[in-house]
C-alpha cells in the first residue's frame, strides 16, 4: 500500500495567514498541520509517501520532512501546478503509486480517536474499490456528504450538497484498489474546474465496490478550513495531551511504537531535540520503556 499527501490547494478562506505559507504548514497547536495526516498513514502502517504541493511550497515540505528514512519511512515530493481537484493527486501519484493500492489524505485533516490504528491496520490491507470514512457533523453542507442505508449500504455521495440527505461527512481519507489510476485519468473537471474526488467515488459506488467505514461518536475528525475551527483543533489537541500527557501525531513515538525504527534510533532522535519539550516527551517515553522491559 502506498500513501499520498495532498498538501495542495490555495487556502483563500484562510487569508491572510495562507498568504506567504501553505495552509498545511500552519501549526496546530505544537506541530505543523501536515504532521498530523502524516501521522495517519504511518499508524495505517504505510512507509511509502508521496507529498504534493505546488512548485511553490513544495521545498518547504521537503525542508520540514526530508528523506523521512529518519522515520524509517521513504518520502517523494510531486507539484501540483495548480489546485485543480483532489483526485489530480491520483494522476500527479500514477508512477508513486505503480501497481500499488494506495491511501490517499488531505494535508489538513485531524483525525484522533480510540482504536484508530487498529481500525486502519485491518480495514487497508483488504480494500477493494474505494473504502472511505465518514464522521457525523453539524454543517455536512460543507463536505463531501454520504447517504448510507440502515444495512450500513453505501447509497449515494453529493459534494458539497445543499441539502444534504444526511450529516454524515466524508472525510478526506480515502484507500482505493489500483485501478483508481485509471479512473482519475478518465475524470472530467465539474462545474468549478476540478477533478472531484466524489466524482471518483462516485464512479466506485456505480460498480457497488464503495464502502464506508463510520468512524462514529467520541471520534474527532476536525476541520481546519476557517480560523475558528483552526483554533478550536488547536485546543482540542492541547487539551488532550495536557490532560493525558501525550502527544497526538508525534512522528517518531510512531514510528518507533510501528516498529519502522529502533528504541536506539528513536532515543537519538530524542536526544537530538532534548532542549525542546518535544525531544523531553520522546526521552521520556523511551525511559519509560526501557524500565518496563527491564
Ligand atoms: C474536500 C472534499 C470533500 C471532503 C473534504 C474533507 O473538500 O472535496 O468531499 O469532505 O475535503 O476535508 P475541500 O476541503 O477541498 O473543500
Amino acid at each position: 500500500m502506498k500513501g499520498i499527501v495532498l498538501a495542495g490547494g490555495s487556502g483563500t478562506r484562510l487569508y491572510p495567514l495562507t498568504h506567504a505559507i501553505s495552509k498545511q504548514l500552519l501549526p496546530v497547536y505544537n506541530k505543523p498541520m501536515v504532521y498530523y495526516p502524516l501521522s495517519v498513514l504511518m499508524l495505517g502502517g504505510i512507509r511509502d509517501i508521496l507529498v504534493i504541493s505546488s512548485p511553490e511550497q513544495l521545498p518547504m515540505f521537503h525542508e520540514l520532512l526530508g528523506d523521512g528514512r529518519r522515520l524509517g519511512l521513504s518520502l517523494s515530493y510531486a507539484e501540483q501546478p495548480q489546485p485543480d481537484g483532489i483526485a489530480q493527486a491520483l494522476v500527479i501519484g500514477a508512477d508513486h503509486i505503480g501497481t500499488d493500492p494506495v491511501t490517499l489524505v488531505l494535508g489538513d485533516n485531524v483525525f484522533h480517536g480510540p482504536g484508530f490504528s487498529r481500525l486502519l491496520r485491518s480495514r487497508l490491507p483488504h480494500v477493494d474499490g474505494a473504502l472511505l470514512f465518514g464522521c457525523s457533523v453539524s454543517d455536512p453542507q460543507r463536505y463531501g456528504v454520504g447517504e448510507v442505508a440502515a444495512d450500513g449500504r453505501l447509497l449515494s455521495i453529493e459534494e458539497k450538497p445543499a441539502q444534504p440527505r444526511s450529516n454524515l461527512a466524508l472525510t478526506g481519507l480515502y484507500a482505493y484498489t489500483n485501478d483508481v489510476i485509471d479512473i482519475a485519468k478518465n475524470l472530467r473537471p465539474s462545474a468549478r474546474g476540478e477533478l472531484e474526488i466524489s466524482d471518483v467515488n462516485r464512479a466506485y459506488l456505480d460498480q457497488g465496490r464503495a464502502q464506508l467505514v463510520n468512524l462514529g461518536r467520541g471520534f474527532a475528525w476536525l476541520d481546519t478550513g476557517t480560523h475558528d475551527s483552526l483554533l478550536q483543533a488547536a485546543h482540542y489537541v492541547q487539551v488532550e495531551e495536557q490532560r493525558q500527557g501525550v502527544r497526538i501525531a508525534c512522528l517518531e513515538e510512531i514510528a518507533y511504537r510501528m516498529g519502522f525504527i529502533t528504541a536506539e534510533q528513536c532515543q537519538e532522535l530524542a536526544s537530538r531535540l532534548r532542549h525542546t519539550s518535544y525531544g523531553r516527551y520522546l526521552h521520556d517515553i523511551m525511559n519509560e520503556e526501557r524500565t518496563s522491559s527491564d
